[in-house]
């Protein structure tokens, strides 16, 4: 069996037009146009790609986007009065701050000193407790992402058994919460799991979320099953020349393909989705904030 390539790209271009014709009835019906705000500290070389990446996208979907680039040794007094004045403003519906900060910084600390209702990460204490225990919150940008491509692909997921690969706040959590929410029946793996190959191949649904390169082998997949590859790894490529490498993730494609019913490629699979999302919650969060209907389709 060769497995449908599941293109995040083509899907993530749909939910960004779907976010432009929202924005545009925003403004025309209501005159309000939604606001993102994307806080940078220091200049961490990825960081800055992605944070270039989503103030473009956000004016191209026709937001107001706001970027403050702050440096290195922001003291963390500095930050918290900065997300202080981003909350109270009202222009603002959506407030990101790029992760890793700088060591001296206390995570946990900023991240919830955001408004939850303009947290589009959904990295706040709060929306990680409503997403728990099924209520309405702003969900992580990543597995919300995961979500829709796996949606699309399977109409109900209700009853197939998923796997998610990894424990993390950002991903393999909050993966676990939203298939659990489609009545989906999760187990979450990671590191220390035990006889990880059987386990991954019991399941319908794979979502590999480990950040480690091609980890995860075509004869762990049970044979039609769903694998969403979460992970964007850069390896050597000697293939390519002399010193050049490429981008793989969690999930050996070529030997995974072979085995799975569908699967998303990396690059281009889940990675275009996660913009896309956070576009998608600003929307959101500007639609709740102004108590009006939300797009459909867009949210958990
Ligand atoms: N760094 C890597 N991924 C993310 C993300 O989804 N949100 C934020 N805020 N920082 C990140």
């Amino acid at each position: 069996m060769t497995a449908t390539r599941i293109d995040g790209k083509v899907f993530a271009a749909q939910v960004r037009e779907q976010v432009a014709r929202h924005v545009a009835t925003l403004k025309d019906q209501h005159a309000i146009t939604p606001g993102l705000a994307v806080v940078l500290v220091g200049e961490d070389p990825a960081s800055q790609v992605y944070v270039r990446s989503k103030g473009k996208q956000t004016v191209e979907v026709g937001m107001k986007s706001v970027e403050h680039r702050l440096d290195a040794d922001t003291s963390e007094a500095e930050l918290l009065a900065l997300i202080a004045h981003l909350n109270a403003d009202d222009s603002i519906h959506g407030i990101l701050v790029q992760l890793p900060l700088p060591g001296h910084l206390n995570e946990d600390l900023v991240i919830n000193a955001i408004d939850p209702a303009k947290d589009v990460d959904g990295f706040h204490i709060s929306n990680v407790g409503l997403l728990g225990t099924g209520q309405k919150s702003m969900v992580p940008c990543t597995p919300l992402g995961c979500l829709m491509l796996l949606r699309d692909h399977h109409g109900s997921l209700s009853g197939l058994s998923a796997v998610v690969i990894g424990r993390s706040n950002i991903v393999g959590k909050p993966m676990a919460q939203l298939l659990l929410g489609d009545s989906c029946t999760v187990t979450i793996a990671h590191s220390r799991t035990r006889d990880l190959r059987d386990v991954v191949r019991q399941a319908d649904i794979v979502v590999a979320a480990v950040g480690r390169a091609q980890m995860v082998p075509g004869d762990w997949i049970k044979p039609g099953a769903s694998v969403i590859d979460v992970g964007i790894n850069r390896i050597e490529a000697p293939e390519k020349g002399a010193g050049k490498t490429r981008l793989v993730g969690d999930c050996d494609y070529d030997s995974c393909a072979q085995t799975a019913g569908a699967i998303t490629p990396v690059p281009g699979g889940v990675g275009p989705m996660t913009i896309a999302c956070l576009l998608a919650n600003t929307v959101t969060a500007c639609c709740r904030a102004n108590g009006l209907d939300e797009p459909k389709g867009l949210t958990a």
